[in-house]
C-alpha cells in the first residue's frame, strides 16, 4: 500500500457552550504525526476529547484553530478513505447483513464491479453463513464484525475505531481484538482507535496516545515495543500498564 500521511498540525477544538455564550476548549494544540502499519491506541479519561478526535480526523467536524492534513491535503470533509466504526455497531436493521456490508459500495455507485468484495468481507469475518440474516438475529459481537466489515469493505487508509469492543463480554472481546489486529495485518493501514481499557491499548497497540483533559491534549506518546501476538502477564506489559496509569494519574507514584 502506498504510504500514509496523517498529520495533526497545532489542532484546537471548541465547542459554544448552550446555556451561556462561553465556549469550551475541548482540545488544544494537538500535534502528532501518524502513518501506514501503525495502530495507534488513544486512551484518556472520560471527557479529554478522545471522540472528538477521532470526528476530526474522519472530517465529520472541523477544528477551530490548525489543521489536519491527510497525505498533503488538508480535511475538511468526509471521505471512504478514512472509515469510523463506532461503540454500539450502527447497523440498517432493514436491510441483510450482507446489504449493510454493500451499503456504501453502493450509495457510490461501485457496486457491481466490486460485488464479490461484499463475499470477501464476510469470510474474512467468519459470517459467510449469516448474509441473509438481518441484525436483530446477531450477538454483539457479529453484529460489530459486520459493522467493522461494513467500514473496512472501502479499504479505507486510516481506519477509525471508537470503543469498538467496550460493549463486548470479556471473552467476545479479546477474541476480538486478535480478530481486529488480523484485519490491520492484512493492509498495514494506519489505525486510530480509541479505548477506555489499558490492556487493550498496550495489547494492540503499536503506540498509545496518553490524553489529558481540560483541555484535552496529548500528554505522551508511548512507542510499545513488543512482538505480536502480546502476552498480557509479561513483565515488559504489566511495565507499560504501570506507566500509562501513572500518566493517566491513577498509578502510585
Ligand atoms: N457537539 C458538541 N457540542 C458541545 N460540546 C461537545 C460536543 N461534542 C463534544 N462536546 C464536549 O467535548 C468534551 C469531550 O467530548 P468527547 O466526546 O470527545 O470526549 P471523550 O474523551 O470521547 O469521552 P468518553 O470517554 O466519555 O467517550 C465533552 O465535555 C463534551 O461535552
Ligand atoms: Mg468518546
Amino acid at each position: 500500500m502506498a504510504a500514509i500521511e496523517l498529520k495533526l498540525d497545532h489542532v484546537s477544538k471548541s465547542f459554544a457552550k448552550k446555556e451561556s455564550k462561553s465556549v469550551i476548549n475541548v482540545l488544544q494544540d494537538i500535534n502528532a504525526s501518524f502513518h501506514e502499519n501503525e495502530f495507534i491506541s488513544i486512551v484518556g479519561t472520560s471527557g479529554c476529547g478522545k471522540s472528538t478526535l477521532l470526528r476530526l480526523v474522519a472530517g465529520f467536524i472541523n477544528p477551530t484553530e490548525g489543521k489536519i492534513i491527510m497525505n498533503g491535503e488538508e480535511v475538511t470533509k468526509t471521505e471512504p478513505n478514512r472509515g469510523m466504526v463506532f461503540q454500539k455497531p450502527t447497523l440498517f436493521p432493514w436491510l441483510t447483513v450482507g446489504q449493510n456490508i454493500a451499503f456504501s459500495l453502493k450509495a457510490q455507485g461501485i457496486y457491481k464491479e466490486n460485488a464479490e468484495r461484499v463475499d470477501e468481507m464476510l469470510e474474512l469475518i467468519g459470517l459467510a453463513d449469516f448474509k441473509d440474516e438481518f441484525p436483530a438475529r446477531l450477538s454483539g459481537g457479529m453484529a460489530q464484525r459486520v459493522a467493522l466489515a461494513r467500514t473496512i469493505i472501502n479499504q479505507p487508509d486510516v481506519l477509525l475505531l471508537d470503543e469498538p469492543l467496550s460493549a463486548l463480554d470479556a471473552f467476545t472481546r479479546m477474541n476480538m481484538q486478535d480478530e481486529v489486529l488480523a484485519i490491520w495485518k492484512l493492509r498495514k493501514q494506519l489505525v486510530l482507535m480509541v479505548t477506555h481499557d489499558v490492556d487493550e491499548a498496550i495489547y494492540m497497540g503499536t503506540k498509545v496516545v496518553v490524553m489529558d483533559k481540560n483541555p484535552g491534549r496529548i500528554s505522551k506518546i508511548i512507542p510499545i515495543e513488543l512482538d505480536y501476538p502480546r502476552d498480557r502477564t509479561s513483565k515488559q506489559f504489566v511495565d507499560y500498564r504501570i506507566e500509562i496509569l501513572n500518566t493517566l494519574h491513577f498509578g502510585n507514584k
